[in-house]
């Protein structure tokens, strides 16, 4: 039944070169204005919003709903072991409305995986989906055969005969296709924070997370557990991400082939990122969660394919509370640093502590979304329901083993660029001026080198890196901002702005990927590899 390795090169794929996105791109499609313009007015968001065809649920009425943790089918010989089914289902996001969907498991979010550092976690993934999947753990400290390369496809069964004579042609030699099942090893030998799994296949990564295929995984380990940060119920997974909705239900998506089996990509007014116009929490649109006056740790997730957010916590006479900072997308903070708002872009994530002490029995903080207009200008809400007490505290010093590098370890600097432009005969999103090729090593790197590199924007494009986390060394050539703190993956490059990160590359040699994680513009070609030698 398990097949596994086969190492045959990929067939039946899409081939980009072949793309027929059609129609004109460039920045002047794609957000109305002249590259001048559009650097001057530096518009908020890049994309284009769908409309649901059904009325809107009112806000703050469903409960948050909080994914389950699955349980491991097998911990012996230090390893929890679990086993993951990717299938359609009927899944009630909105109240009272069955929306097909793409799930792990059956759910959405698909559930949670919960690890300790240091303790390897593998994952059997089946996929009864009815096309290719391929699984990536975002985040992840993971080997190359495990990382969920785009080529490195898991064949739904009887997927081979039934494309076998497709007109398309891109071979990546390296790919290892699988029938039916793949297992994911992940050494989990990494910093304690919230990582998140999704689809990553190759042309089609963004209908895929859209419908459904993303969940969450925390690491944990006993530095963070010995800190006492709000925990138990009062640590909340919150993973945002917009949807629209067609009149039947259905989730709606601009895809040019709607079976995402052969062609890929969107239509053209959503070529530059497609959002939604309604806001879920966990799976729930505006949802309400009912808390203590205590601290509370929310783990933030921007699972949105191109939206980025602004959140700020506002109670009922319009006050705004502290978020306190606790750590980034690669885990704790040295220190907290607090924000009135904080910007979060697809796939970053932030931990932080809200303190609800403050708010009256009865009343309600509304999380908002500064970069929204009209419903999606709100995300959720609290309604402080007791008083109660709290022991948990947020210590000054929170973590003292984030890298210390120094633009002099550097062995390399680089410069990147994320535009728009030719791709084929159509247009996409193109990293130094060429669309993603697997065959192609874009960045080739020693084993332990520290770069520093300079990535340079024509739009919003959050920029994300496989196997390793990062620092922000400058914005526009001045300091960081305070929500660049930490370590991270992914970074939010702004219109027109150019950005230094540094790292090293550790861990594990291989082929990797970095791309941008608007998913449009990643299936779109902003994607290249990431060698590691
Ligand atoms: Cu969440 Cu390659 O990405
Ligand atoms: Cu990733
Ligand atoms: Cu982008």
């Amino acid at each position: 039944m398990r097949e596994r390795d086969k190492g045959r090169s990929v067939r039946g794929m899409s081939r980009r070169r072949m793309l027929g996105i059609g129609g004109a791109l460039g920045l002047t499609a794609v957000t109305g204005l002249s590259t001048a313009a559009v650097l001057a007015r530096r518009p908020p968001m890049t994309g284009a919003q769908l409309h649901s065809a059904v009325p809107l649920p009112p806000p703050f009425r469903v409960p948050l709903p909080i994914p389950a943790v699955l349980e491991p089918v097998d911990t012996s010989g230090g390893v929890d072991r679990y086993a993951i089914t990717q299938r359609e289902a009927s899944v009630e996001v909105l109240p009272g409305i069955d929306t097909p969907m793409w799930t792990y498991e059956g759910t959405f979010p698909g559930p949670t995986i919960e690890s300790r550092r240091g303790r390897p976690v593998e994952v059997a993934h089946r996929n009864e989906l009815p096309v290719p999947s391929v699984v990536h753990l975002h985040g992840g400290r993971t080997p190359a055969d495990s990382d969920g390369y785009p080529t490195d496809l898991v064949l739904p069964e009887g997927w081979r005969d039934a494309t076998a004579h497709s007109a398309h042609g891109m071979d990546d030699p390296r790919a290892v296709v699988t029938e039916l099942t793949r297992d994911y090893a992940f050494p989990m030998d990494q910093r304690a924070t919230l990582l998140w799994y999704h689809d990553h296949r190759m042309d089609f990564t963004a209908p895929a997370i859209w419908r459904g295929l993303a969940g969450l995984h925390l690491v944990r380990d006993e530095a963070e557990d010995a800190l006492g940060l709000p925990a138990g119920p009062r640590e909340l997974p919150l993973m945002i991400a917009d949807h629209a909705f067609t009149a039947d239900g259905g989730l709606d998506y601009p895809s040019l082939d709607p079976t995402l089996r052969e062609r890929p990509g969107v239509s053209e007014p959503y070529l530059a990122g497609v959002l939604g116009d309604v806001v879920l929490v966990n799976g729930a649109p505006w949802p309400v969660c009912e808390v203590d006056a205590a601290r509370y740790r929310l783990r933030i997730l921007n699972a949105s394919n191109a939206r980025h957010y602004e959140l700020e916590a506002v109670d009922d006479e319009g006050r705004g509370l502290d978020l306190v900072q606790v750590g980034a997308d690669q885990g704790l903070l040295a220190a907290p640093v607090t924000h009135r708002s904080l910007p979060i872009a697809p796939a970053e994530r932030y931990d932080v502590v809200v303190d609800f002490s403050g708010v009256p029995v009865g009343g309600r903080v509304r999380l908002l979304n500064r970069l929204g207009s009209g419903r999606t200008g709100e995300v959720m809400a609290f309604r402080v329901a007791r008083r109660a007490a709290d022991d948990s505290r947020v210590p000054d010093t929170l973590a003292t083993d984030l890298p210390s590098w120094r633009r002099e370890d550097a062995v390399r600097v680089r410069d990147l660029t994320f535009r728009a432009g030719r791709m084929g005969e159509g247009h996409g999103w193109l990293i130094d001026g060429l669309p993603f090729d697997p065959a192609r090593a874009d960045v080739t790197t020693g084993l332990g080198d520290v770069e520093v590199w300079r990535l340079i924007a024509d739009v919003h494009h959050p920029v994300h890196l496989h196997l390793v986390g990062f620092r922000v060394l400058s914005r526009r050539g001045g300091e960081p901002l305070p929500h660049d703190a930490g370590l991270k993956d992914t970074v939010a490059l702004r219109p027109g702005e150019a950005v230094e990160i540094i790292t090293r590359f550790e861990g594990y040699r291989g082929r990797f990927l970095f791309h941008c994680h608007n998913a449009e513009h990643e299936d779109m070609g902003m994607m290249a590899n990431l060698e590691i030698v």
